[in-house]
């Protein structure tokens, strides 16, 4: 058969489509490899959230399927960049990378060069890079990563730059192979895309509409992961407390927590991201008669100024989002308190600010993650024009990381001294002979031991706190 007719031979439906092209391109690699005379090498850079780290896992599981083994650095046979564009610095860095690999692709012209991932899904990203980057092969988006065998298969078999990038999808592609980056704990997509359009963020354009896998697929797929080792899970979406809203039978996140908790041999579970707007009384129960549910809330406040919030289109008021705080610790008085903010989105004053330091203030949060406002393209806040000049942006931010990383460092002292449960997530990478942890409240511990009991959950002594984490004992 020519190419045109392999092509035209292969099924339709997914999964079964790309298990076709995967056992093809098997015979390619295998094929390069002979000549080569060793292995061929993929390495994948992963940029931006737990998303992408979930995506990056689904496509080493392919590379891995069709013949590729795990090298260590861009120094490798096939390189793939999974992109974020939430903030423009991370764009930056791509494109930084990608002339650095147009040398390396001159030494080893064999190499190929992937994108993929959310700065993919934007028209004028992929016009620059086709036009000032045609040292790249593939370059897909968010909805087609499964496809990656596919792709590389048409590169491979044809000599001009292969781009596919969906604008949104209905779909949900089950059951292809994964390669988890920690045998004992792991990702679980239960949602794609969002549908809140917050006014500074890409991510509604370019991961598209809001969409839930069946609960059945999320309870076989965690069942799976136990049977495999797995005693943490992390349940993933960009607002998980609207999960199930748009499914056939319509279910509650609640009520997968409960079916999710009822796993045998699952131990701790986790989940990212919960908009204040959705998170309803029914889950505040779940976890609180949870065994499983971490004592950890990831709670984006963004800012702190109703009047700001509104124009974010947060569609909850300072008052509203602190009451719920309050809900929250009354029904779990040991939870940790985690949260994103932005500092300077368009029109921010001086008040605006202080309503956000306030916000800190009495929240008190285990840790934040603080943002400068990066101006997107497309979104409705870049369009504002009464953008915050940059030096005062940049005041703002020091006084807010300062005020958070004091409160942070003053909180983490509530566990000091005790006994925790702690899963042991790796050798600690700044002292032989000690371990890496983390507690249900998702706080660091490090602590001497023995590489065996990684993936194992121990109780360990925490004896002495360092700004944000721990160094502990053994118990
Ligand atoms: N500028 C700065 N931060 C942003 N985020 C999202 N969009 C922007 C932007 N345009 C932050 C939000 C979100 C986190 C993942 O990234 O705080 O919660
Ligand atoms: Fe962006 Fe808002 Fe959706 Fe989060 S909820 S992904 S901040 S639009």
């Amino acid at each position: 058969m020519n190419r045109k007719e392999i092509i035209a031979a292969a099924p339709n439906a997914e999964p079964e489509r790309q298990k076709y092209f995967m056992e093809l391109v098997k015979e390619l690699v295998a094929e390069r490899a002979r000549k080569k005379g060793r292995p061929l090498t993929c390495f994948i850079s992963t940029f931006g959230c737990q998303m992408n780290a979930r995506d990056s896992e689904k496509l080493l599981g392919i590379l891995e399927e069709i013949g590729y083994v795990q090298g260590t650095d861009e120094n490798s046979d096939f390189v793939l960049y999974n992109t974020c564009t939430v903030r423009e610095n991370a764009n930056l860095k791509v494109y930084g990378r990608l002339g650095y690999l147009s040398g390396m692709k001159r030494k080893n012209p064999d190499m190929m060069i992937a994108l993929c991932g959310c700065m993919m899904q934007e028209p004028q990203v992929v016009e620059k890079i086709k036009k000032s980057y045609r040292h790249v092969d593939i370059i897909f988006g968010t909805h087609n990563i499964f496809k990656l065998a596919e792709l590389i298969y048409d590169r491979m078999t044809d000599t001009k730059m292969v781009v596919d990038i969906w604008e949104g999808t209905d779909s949900i592609v089950e059951n292809l192979p994964v390669e988890r980056k920690y045998p004992f704990k792991s990702g679980v997509n239960i949602m794609f895309g969002c549908n809140n359009f917050c006014s500074y963020c890409i991510v509604p354009y370019v991961r598209g509409r809001e969409r839930s896998r069946n609960p059945e697929d999320i309870i076989k797929e965690i069942e799976g992961l136990v049977a495999d080792g797995v005693v943490e899970v992390m349940l993933l979406g960009q607002n998980v407390n609207s999960y199930g809203k748009t499914l056939e039978h319509p279910i509650t996140f609640a009520e997968l927590l409960r079916r999710v908790e009822k796993i045998e041999g699952l131990e701790r579970i986790r989940f990212m991201t919960s908009h204040p707007k959705d998170l309803s009384d029914e889950l505040i129960d779940v976890m609180r008669d949870s065994e499983k549910i971490c004592r950890h809330l990831h709670l984006p406040l963004q800012s702190g100024s109703s009047r700001i919030l509104k124009v974010m289109n947060r569609k909850y008021t300072k008052e509203q989002y602190l009451a719920l705080v309050d809900r929250l610790r009354a029904a779990i008085p040991d939870i940790a308190l985690t949260t994103d903010i932005i500092v300077g989105f368009p029109g921010e004053t001086e008040e605006d600010f202080e309503e956000t330091l306030d916000v800190v203030r009495k929240v008190r949060y285990d840790s934040a993650f603080t943002f400068i406002y990066s101006r997107r393209t497309g979104t409705p806040a870049a369009a504002m024009e009464n953008q915050v000049p940059e030096e005062v942006v940049k005041a703002r931010f020091d006084r807010l990381l300062k005020e958070v990383q004091e409160i942070a460092s003053e909180v983490i002292l509530r566990d000091a001294h005790t006994v925790q449960k702690v899963l042991v997530e790796e050798p600690d990478t700044h002292e032989e002979g000690f371990l890496t942890g983390r507690l249900s409240n998702n706080t660091v511990v490090h602590f001497k031991g023995d590489a065996s009991l990684i993936g194992k959950i121990v109780d360990v002594s925490l004896d002495e706190a360092k700004g944000f984490y721990f160094m502990g004992s053994l118990k």
